[in-house]
């Protein structure tokens, strides 16, 4: 397994990613780890990270020295080069130079040196001469100006001479863009050449394998106790479902809340799955009414969203009092909210997450916490989720917010309106379920896509008749973070059939709009 040491840079889960990706295990930890912890670890191979510093600020933060005395290979990346040039002995210059700050961002042309085994073979043109040539993405301020003795330049571009370097003996290797982004064309290449070829690490981190690893590991944490989980039809919930029911049977029991701002036969849906098809223990609680009463007159966003979280934790409260036996609690945290929280502890925190579906439950509930999915990337989830036997369709969701249609009903939330946009938002997702581009539907084309309910009336004509009736708004959008996203070009066909078919088949519904804003400035969701 590898370890990477994060300096606070937001491109350092992409690393580990990358590494996951070619099936190598590893962990993100900051970079002031203790000595004891990383001989514990004990790492095949350390990668060092880059930092958020900006270039007119100096960072202090060091590589642990025991890092250069375990006698295994170890990367810089970007600022980590930096710090093991520095420590090395090597010298690093400012990006200020004469009053003038010289920085290099965007991409940049590399030129391999002296045929070291972290880029022999791996590159994406040859220069007439021969010279290996790799397309990177550059990010920096400082720069390494005179190797660390020991070292032999690697890589260079006219702007930054040294661009890279290695120490082949000790396998220490620097290098100053980054490998991690996909505008490094070869990046995964050479991540693979050092986790596999140069740190020795077999490609044995697949998610077959880790299904096994993880059912043991569970058995031995809970023994024979009773473990409780809150399932909400999502991928994350399932697949920790899925995986702890492997583990150990009719010990799980899975408490589902219908809030009353689901999807159309979601609660079906999960109940088919879950309880009729994997045969586990599934509470089916209808807490509809509970929801509504409590959002009755409450119109405002973030009033709304409380409102829901804090009745959920109610309704989950009271089923879970009713399970005496039960000693844990099971959650679906994955890899990505740990590091965020552990970031935000050590102020290292590079990314904000401003949704919590669930808060609270832990603490008041009084049970232990078992967390399968922990060390998962979202996408490795997926993988376990299907390697466990979940159907394509719910591991491919689209995700929906924990409010719910909730936050998709403007304003005041009520029954009729929510039986509404159900069946409206049925329609838009059966449309782009079955409409495909290029061999692919465009639900798989689009990160999100769901219904917004205005509680607008407007007038149409019906027959003879005069209609005076509700309006809803198709969004649809793609993205690969959630933090910005563009608007999805639906072909018109598409937005026109989606359109008369909400018309003529939801009562009630006579306008149909489709919202074409961006993120920023708009968001996703319209509250
Ligand atoms: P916005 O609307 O902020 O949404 O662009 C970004 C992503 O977050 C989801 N979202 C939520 N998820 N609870 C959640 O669990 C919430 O309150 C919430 N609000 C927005 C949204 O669906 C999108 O995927």
């Amino acid at each position: 397994k590898i370890l990477i040491l994060d300096f606070g840079s937001q491109v350092t889960q992409l690393i580990a990613r990358r590494v996951r990706e070619a099936n190598v295990y590893c962990e993100i930890h900051p970079c002031d780890m203790s000595e004891d912890a990383i001989r514990a670890y004990a790492p095949k191979g350390v990668i060092l990270g880059g930092s958020h510093m900006s270039a007119y600020e100096e960072s202090t933060d060091k590589a642990p020295a025991v890092v250069f005395e375990l006698g295994v290979p170890v990367l810089g990346i970007c600022y980590g080069m930096q710090t093991m040039a520095h420590q090395l002995g090597g010298k690093v210059e400012g990006a200020v130079e004469g009053g003038q700050a010289h920085r290099e961002f965007g991409y940049a042309e590399v030129r391999a040196r002296n045929h070291t085994r972290l880029f022999d073979g791996i590159q994406d043109f040859a220069t007439d001469e021969g010279h290996g040539m790799l397309k990177v993405w550059m990010s920096h301020g400082d720069k390494v100006t005179e190797l660390p003795p020991g070292f032999v330049l690697a890589a260079s571009t006219p702007s930054c001479p040294i661009a890279a370097m290695a120490d082949e003996t000790r396998r220490f290797y620097g290098v100053q863009f980054h490998p991690e982004v996909t505008h490094t064309l070869q990046g995964q290449a050479l991540l693979t050449r050092f986790v596999h070829d140069i740190c020795g690490c077999g490609a044995n981190w697949v998610m077959g394998d880790y299904v096994e690893e993880a059912v043991a590991r569970i058995r031995e944490q809970v023994g024979d106790e009773e473990v409780i989980l809150g399932l909400s039809g999502g991928v994350d919930s399932s697949v920790a479902a899925a995986l702890i029911h492997r583990a150990i049977g009719d010990k799980l029991i899975c408490v589902f809340v219908d809030n009353g701002l689901l999807r159309l036969d979601e609660g079906k849906q999960v109940v088919n799955t879950f309880q009729t098809h994997m045969g586990m223990k599934l509470i089916h609680v209808d807490a509809t009414e509970r929801f509504m009463t409590a959002l009755a007159g409450v119109s405002d966003p973030e009033a709304k969203r409380k409102i829901i979280g804090r009745e959920f934790v109610h309704v989950f409260q009271e089923e879970a009092g009713k399970l005496k036996q039960a000693k844990w609690l099971a959650q679906g945290t994955i890899y990505p909210d740990v590091i965020e929280s552990a970031g935000a502890k050590t102020k290292k925190a590079t990314t904000i997450k401003s949704h919590h579906n669930v808060g609270g439950l832990p603490d008041t509930l009084h049970l232990k916490l078992l967390e399968p999915l922990r060390e998962l990337f979202k996408d490795e989830v997926r993988a376990l989720g299907l390697a466990l036997g979940l159907p394509r369709d719910m591991i491919f969701r689209h995700p929906f917010p924990g409010p719910g249609l909730g936050v998709r009903i403007l304003g005041e939330v009520k029954h009729e309106y929510a039986d509404l946009l159900r069946r409206a938002d049925a329609i838009f997702i059966e449309e782009l379920r079955n409409t495909y581009h290029e061999g692919k539907s465009w639900y798989e084309l689009t990160s999100q896509a769901f219904t917004v309910f205005l509680p607008v009336k407007s007038v149409g004509v019906m027959g003879d008749g005069r209609t005076y009736e509700w309006v809803v708004s198709l969004r649809a959008v793609q993205t690969s973070d959630f933090m910005t996203a563009h608007w999805a070009h639906l072909p018109y066909e598409l937005l026109g059939r989606t359109s008369n078919r909400i018309i003529n088949e939801v009562r009630g519904i006579n306008r149909v709009v489709y919202d074409i804003s961006g993120k920023p400035p708009a968001t996703i969701e319209w509250e």
